[in-house]
């Protein structure tokens, strides 16, 4: 079984998967409107090509953080994988590192990250939740450290969870024999089923700090070696102060559509956060983006890479390892095409003018 793109998998994985869990997968708070919008955001800006400009050689290389990396495509940071697949973040590091894109794991991941690190040669990043108990934040940034992840990527659009009706509606739980992998010194493993809701929203709710600041991420940025990337952002006020508080990039993202819905589009927030940061520093971004010519536009518009999340559960669940690269291998193959149909053959051709 295979896929011609990043759109049909959804209905393949969905037929190896529990209802429960490709409910939380694709899901997204409330309406869904944002989720729906994420995707259609990035079809909407249309493509001005150049012709007949030598693109016998494309570079798809790009500088982030100081580092040349070999593609501008990173995998989102996402909880649980091994809901997907029994090797979970194993086979997602292994996939990123065959199509030569870079890793980002979440906190909530269900290998530690230890393992993760230990798994791959390549640079990856770490995400963190800050918990409430900040004695777990600083274990889980030590650890970090002492693994050797290059960046520690702050997430700050989960002040509380959203309503996921699809999460309420089944119940949505972590089996017993899944860990939250990086959380078990602190004794919060597991959370198993609770009745009429999310396990995961009550979780959050009682776990997660909602009283974090920007006093936190300067605290944070001070109290690690590794840059801080903060991601969440989509405004350029915000993305002025993340600045002055010692981030060191930023990730313009509404979470997929899982947190406020009818929030702003990541290309709709990214002119605004690219002006604002006025080159300081890497501006990334994520939500929807499905296809080679998304990235062209992400690209267009000032971010220097994208994050895609959701296709690679996908891929995940169809075929593990294999089915995680095969997703990250055709994007990139679709935006190597796409740019040499722009007349683009590397990442510093796609200009602004580029969008009608
Ligand atoms: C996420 N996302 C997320 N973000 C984060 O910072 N930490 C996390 O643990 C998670 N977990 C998570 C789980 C699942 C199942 C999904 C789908 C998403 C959000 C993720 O990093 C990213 O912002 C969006 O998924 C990007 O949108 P697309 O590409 O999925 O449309
Ligand atoms: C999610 C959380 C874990 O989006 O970030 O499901």
């Amino acid at each position: 079984m295979t896929f011609l793109n990043l759109i049909e998998l959804e209905a393949l994985a969905r037929e190896r998967l529990p209802r429960m869990t490709a409910d939380y997968f694709a899901g997204g708070a409330a309406d869904e409107i944002t989720v729906r919008e994420n995707r259609l955001s990035w079809s909407a800006p249309t493509l001005r090509y150049r012709v007949l400009v030598d693109v016998s050689q494309r570079d798809l290389s790009c500088t982030i953080l100081g580092r040349n990396r070999e593609s501008p495509i990173f995998v989102a940071p996402m909880a649980f994988q091994r809901l997907a697949h029994p090797d979970g973040e194993l086979a997602t590091v292994r996939a990123a590192a065959r199509s030569r894109a870079t890793m980002i794991v979440s906190t909530l991941s269900t290998v530690p990250m230890e393992d993760v690190r230990a798994a791959t040669t390549d640079p990856i990043w770490f995400q963190l939740y800050i918990h409430k108990d900040r004695g777990i934040t600083s274990e889980l940034v030590r650890r970090a450290e002492a693994a050797g992840f290059e960046a520690l990527v702050l997430t700050v659009d989960v002040p509380a969870q959203a309503r996921r009706e699809r999460d309420i509606r089944n119940g949505f739980h972590l089996p017993t024999d899944i860990p939250i992998a990086n959380l078990s010194n602190a004794g919060i493993e597991h959370f198993p089923a609770i009745r009429d809701d999310s396990a995961l929203a009550s979780y959050v709710m009682g776990n997660f700090d909602p009283s974090l600041t920007w006093r936190d991420l300067e605290q944070l940025s001070q109290s690690t070696s590794m840059p801080v990337v903060v991601k969440g952002i989509v405004r350029g006020d915000d993305a002025k102060l993340a600045v002055s508080h010692g981030a060191r990039a930023i990730v313009v993202s509404n979470h997929g559509g899982r947190q406020l819905d009818t929030s702003i589009t990541g290309l709709e927030a990214l002119p605004d956060v690219v002006a604002a940061v006025d080159a300081k520093l890497d501006v990334l971004v994520d939500g929807g983006i499905r296809r080679g010519t998304d990235i062209v536009k992400a690209i267009a518009l000032g971010a220097k890479a994208v994050l895609v999340g959701r296709p690679v559960l996908w891929g995940l669940a169809i075929d593990g390892e294999n089915g995680a690269t095969r997703v990250l291998d055709l994007l990139r193959e679709e935006l190597d095409t796409a740019m040499a149909l722009c007349g683009a053959p590397s990442l510093a051709n796609i200009t602004p003018d580029l969008i009608a």
